[in-house]
């Protein structure tokens, strides 16, 4: 079987396939070479082995902890990615991932407290971290924040149970839900007070995020509302959630060379913008790792959460990854 594309060299063989709630599975991959990743760290997968088509998942396994390299998959209504992954494949066919990517990870960070706060399969990198914290790193106190719909999407359930039980001096899970309907699962969303309560010692603690991008934006101001140092907080660069913007204001995106423009509400990424809206654009990673949707931005304002493959020149000249991308003003591009 012949690689499908130069970003994803490495061969791995499905072992198995784990439902993890409705919508979410993990796949158990034999990787029969050395293959290197740390902790948090996430993979492109070329999607159907094809060239052109890749979708990031982190590695929900542990390196040197977990007896396969393990993928977490939520199941997205139109996910090309996510469909295939856990509809058509099945164990004994391979995958090609790439090598692992991405800064979200414990290994680099030195701390011995940490305060980890997941929304829905955000728990991804956690897991991946905290099981490889409670593994490595014995002195380690880690409290997990875990925010999820209702009690029958709590992802990697059991193990969680597990690990609490294994390590009840270092580890604290706290499951939150806006509809608890089961024991021992908090009430709420997260914000300033419950925080205040649930992690007192919270500005002593490093804080690593993963989930929906308002969530780990709203994690981010409540962090620095509770004397974070900003040094001290860590959130993931790409988002597996489907985009959930729900801002009413709205601006105008422009695109010159059709004479044609749309409006879209306000942090939404360039591409979810164009999608949406039907415009022709390739993106194979969606996670601002392949650089194959980069776009010229002619005016407006932005943010970006990756320019990975972009050169200084480029930037400068308003080049941008549109799949990493958020719009925040009316803008054009070319
Ligand atoms: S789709 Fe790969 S960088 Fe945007």
């Amino acid at each position: 079987m012949t690689m499908p594309s130069n970003l994803c060299p490495n061969r791995m063989q499905i072992h198995s396939i784990i439902k993890e709630t409705s919508d979410v599975w993990t796949i158990n991959l034999i990787n029969h070479d050395f293959y290197t990743y740390s902790p948090g760290q996430y993979a492109l997968v070329s999607i159907k082995n094809s060239e052109d088509v890749m979708r990031a998942y982190t590695l929900s396994s542990s390196p040197g902890k977990s007896r396969f390299i393990s993928i977490t998959v939520r199941r997205l209504d139109d996910g090309v990615g996510s469909n295939w992954l856990t509809r058509a494949v099945k164990p004994g066919d391979y995958l090609w991932l790439s090598e692992a990517q991405g800064e979200f990870t414990c290994a680099n960070v030195n701390s011995h407290q940490y305060l980890m706060l997941a929304a829905g399969c955000g728990v991804t990198p956690i897991m991946s971290m905290t099981r490889w914290l409670m593994a490595n790193r014995p002195e380690t106190n880690v409290k997990v924040l875990f925010n999820v719909r209702d009690a029958q999407q709590v992802i990697f359930a059991e193990e969680w149970q597990q690990l609490t039980n294994i390590y009840p001096d270092r580890l604290q899970l706290c499951i939150m839900a806006e509809n608890p309907d089961n024991g021992g699962i908090t009430e709420g969303r997260l914000n300033e007070e419950k925080l205040k309560v649930l992690v007192p010692d919270i500005a002593s603690r490093v804080v690593m995020t993963c989930g929906p991008v308002p969530y780990m934006k709203n994690a981010q101001k409540l962090a620095e509302n509770l004397s974070v140092p900003a040094e001290h907080f860590f959130m993931e660069r790409f988002s597996t959630e489907p985009e959930a913007v729900n801002n009413e204001d709205v601006l105008t995106l422009k695109i010159r060379h059709r004479l044609i423009d749309f409006k879209v509400p306000v942090g939404t990424s360039l591409l979810s913008a164009l999608e949406q809206n039907k415009q022709p654009v390739i993106a194979a990673c969606r996670a601002g790792v392949c650089g194959s949707c980069k776009t010229k931005v002619l005016s407006g304002n932005y943010t970006t959460t990756s320019t990975m493959t972009l050169t200084q020149d480029e930037i400068d000249a308003g080049y941008v990854l549109a799949c990493s991308c958020q719009l925040q003003s009316d803008v054009e591009i070319a």
